[in-house]
């Protein structure tokens, strides 16, 4: 149907007659010829109708945005003075010779260079939305990406293998979507939050290296990273420890950086104890291109009569934490009201600070609303964080979750306000997490990453824990720029520590065999020690392709609130589908 992209028709065609097909970008009607912008993938050509070919022109004139044509011309230079140096085929124009209408449009609901329209009009007309420029470029950076992932892994000894989205439920920590079984009534397939246990169970099979790239599903609370089913690109090998792993991954890193978007990873990646990120940036996933630390000053305030520090200060599960930003003593009281309400979506219950105006002045020099209480302690505090005329230093106390989500969310929001970033791309292992943490709802421990990760413990110290929250697993999480691309961890593979992580975790025999009956029993039978990791591709390729929401690097993504503004999902169903499920509504909430 044709002989070129519109994208590639270039001055190496001068002279040549080409045929060409696409949509139409725009038509100008310049004083008897008129100029189609003919577009497709690879980009926008010029065609010029000439009125002495009146049957093409008789059609041109009728053209709406957005037909689909089909043109034949001869490929001739552009007229001085119109040759555009920024467009690939701006040396060139198609003067057309025939010109067939394949599809005509009504109007579009939107026009694609509109930057005003809501997402949910983006999503209701994504195929539209999805012909716009940044989009095509987002998802063919993202076909990018998961080639070089491809090619990287088939180097080295990886196979691709599907594993089953008719599932039981894995433990990722969300809710799990349900799919009713018609066969079996009463009882539910599980959509898979991962492919975890399976692919664990290729290891026992003996594939050694497997891959794949597959969608997740968990019915989890949306925000900018997260939807509800997103993609993963999935990895576990045998015989490889938590360091083989990261060793592999970290090369997988690079390469899909350098082959998508150029950007060359010289040096190792740092890694950073879990305990370490958490004490100098109150987060697990921190973002080192921000050079703000939160500075620990408790063991100076435990006597003081000031009690919204004292209090923290001496409980062993607070935290008195300063967090100095330099140059930020030119910052407004209204700025400073702005952050104090910013922290308290932390729950944070203020935001005390110092403004360092002269330190040579003593506590003079110090502009603040609570000197006054610490007066003794206060230079010492400077000292510690190394306060300079002209700083700010901010103060969050509280226990010591509520201090580290506050400040570790508002040294993020202040490096970007005051442009204090230091590098482009700052990625970072975050390694030795704990195994354990308290649920605080239901005083539950609970695994952090899953319960089937190896922790730095024996199984004797599994069985006679005294402290469980200070065991440490061998997990790791790749962190790039402060979003959490990817995460994993060596295995356990052996039977009696996998029971003992169960019964550590309060899950009971019974509950265990229930859910996870077939891993135990897979253990017994031969299982090579392995270890694996997950990426998000959605938020790896949101990275690359510097957009704000995974849902730009989605083609067909939901809404914040789980629907597909397009097709209407999730839709009603017939009663005749309910019953042949032999499901029924609760009285109230009948369908409407
Ligand atoms: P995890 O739960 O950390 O690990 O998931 C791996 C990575 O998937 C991405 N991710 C998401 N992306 C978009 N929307 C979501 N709702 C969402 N949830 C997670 C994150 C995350 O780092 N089975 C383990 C991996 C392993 O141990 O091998 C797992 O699923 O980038
Ligand atoms: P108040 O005595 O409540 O007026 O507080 C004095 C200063 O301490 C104000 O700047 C408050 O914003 C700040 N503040 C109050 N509670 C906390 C807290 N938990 N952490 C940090 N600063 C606080």
């Amino acid at each position: 149907m044709r002989t070129h992209y519109c994208g590639e028709v270039t001055e190496t065609l001068l002279g040549q007659t080409v045929t060409v097909a696409g949509w139409v970008h725009r038509r100008r009607d310049h004083g008897g010829v008129i100029f189609i912008d003919l577009r497709d993938r690879e980009g926008l050509v010029q065609v010029v109708v000439n009125p002495d070919t009146p049957e093409i022109f008789e059609k041109a004139e009728h053209l709406r945005v957005e037909c689909v044509l089909k043109i034949t011309g001869l490929v001739r230079e552009r007229p001085e003075g119109t040759i555009n140096p920024n467009m690939k085929t701006g040396q060139i124009e198609i003067l057309a010779q025939d010109l067939d209408v394949l599809s005509m449009a009504e109007p579009i609901p939107f026009q694609l260079d509109d930057k005003n329209i809501s997402e949910e009009v983006r999503l209701k007309y994504r195929y539209i939305d999805l012909r716009r420029d940044e989009m095509q470029d987002t998802m063919m950076l993202r076909y990018k990406v998961t080639r070089s992932m491809r090619r990287y892994l088939d180097d080295n000894g990886f196979i691709d293998m599907e594993t089953p989205i008719l599932t039981k439920s894995t433990p990722e920590g969300a809710r799990d979507y349900l799919v009713p079984s018609r066969t079996h009534q009463n009882k539910f397939f599980a959509l898979p939050q991962s492919p975890q246990l399976f692919k664990q169970l290729l290891m026992m099979s003996g594939f050694d290296r497997y891959y794949q790239i597959t969608r997740c599903f968990r019915d989890e609370d949306l925000r900018a990273d997260r939807q509800p089913e997103f993609t993963q690109l999935d990895i576990e090998t045998s015989f490889l420890d938590e360091n083989g792993v990261m060793a592999l991954m970290e090369g997988l890193t690079k390469t899909i950086f350098k082959e998508g978007i150029g950007v060359e990873f010289n040096e190792d990646f740092p890694r950073m104890p879990y305990a370490e990120a958490i004490r100098r940036f109150g987060i697990d996933r921190p973002d080192l291109r921000i050079p703000l630390e939160l500075v620990d000053v408790a063991d100076l305030l435990q006597d003081i009569e000031f009690k919204v520090f004292a209090g923290p200060a001496k409980d062993p599960k607070g935290r008195v934490a300063a967090l100095k930003v330099p140059g930020g003593a030119k910052l407004t009281r209204k700025e400073i009201d702005e952050y104090t309400k910013f922290v308290g979506i932390y729950g944070a219950k203020g935001l005390a600070y110092i403004k360092v105006n002269d330190l040579s002045a003593g506590l003079d020099g110090l502009q603040s609303p609570i000197v006054k209480f610490f007066p003794d302690q206060v230079m010492e505090i400077m000292q510690r964080v190394e306060a300079k005329d002209g700083d700010i230093v901010f103060f969050g106390a509280d226990k010591a979750k509520v201090v580290n989500e506050a400040l570790g969310a508002l040294r993020v929001k202040i490096g970007e306000d005051l442009n204090m970033l230091t590098q482009k791309w700052a990625p970072v292992w975050v390694v030795d997490f704990p195994m354990f943490e308290e649920d605080e709802k239901t005083a539950r421990m609970t695994a952090i990453h899953h319960p089937f990760t190896q922790p730095k413990a024996t199984t004797e110290e599994i069985l006679n824990h005294k402290n469980p929250e200070q065991m440490l697993s061998r997990a790791y999480d790749l962190v790039i720029n402060g979003i959490e691309v990817g995460g994993g961890s060596e295995r356990i593979h052996d039977t009696n520590m996998q029971a003992a992580v169960f019964k550590l975790l309060g899950i009971s025999d019974e509950e265990a065999e229930d859910k996870f009956g077939f891993l135990l029993e897979a253990l017994k039978y031969g299982c090579p020690p392995h270890a694996g990791m997950a990426f998000g591709l959605d938020r790896l390729v949101m990275l690359m392709a510097d957009r704000e929401s995974i849902r730009d690097v989605i083609a067909f993504p939901k809404t914040q609130s789980a629907a597909c503004p397009l097709t209407e999902a999730p839709g009603t169903v017939s009663n005749d589908q309910l019953k042949e499920l032999g499901l029924r509504f609760r009285k109230g909430l009948e369908q409407a």
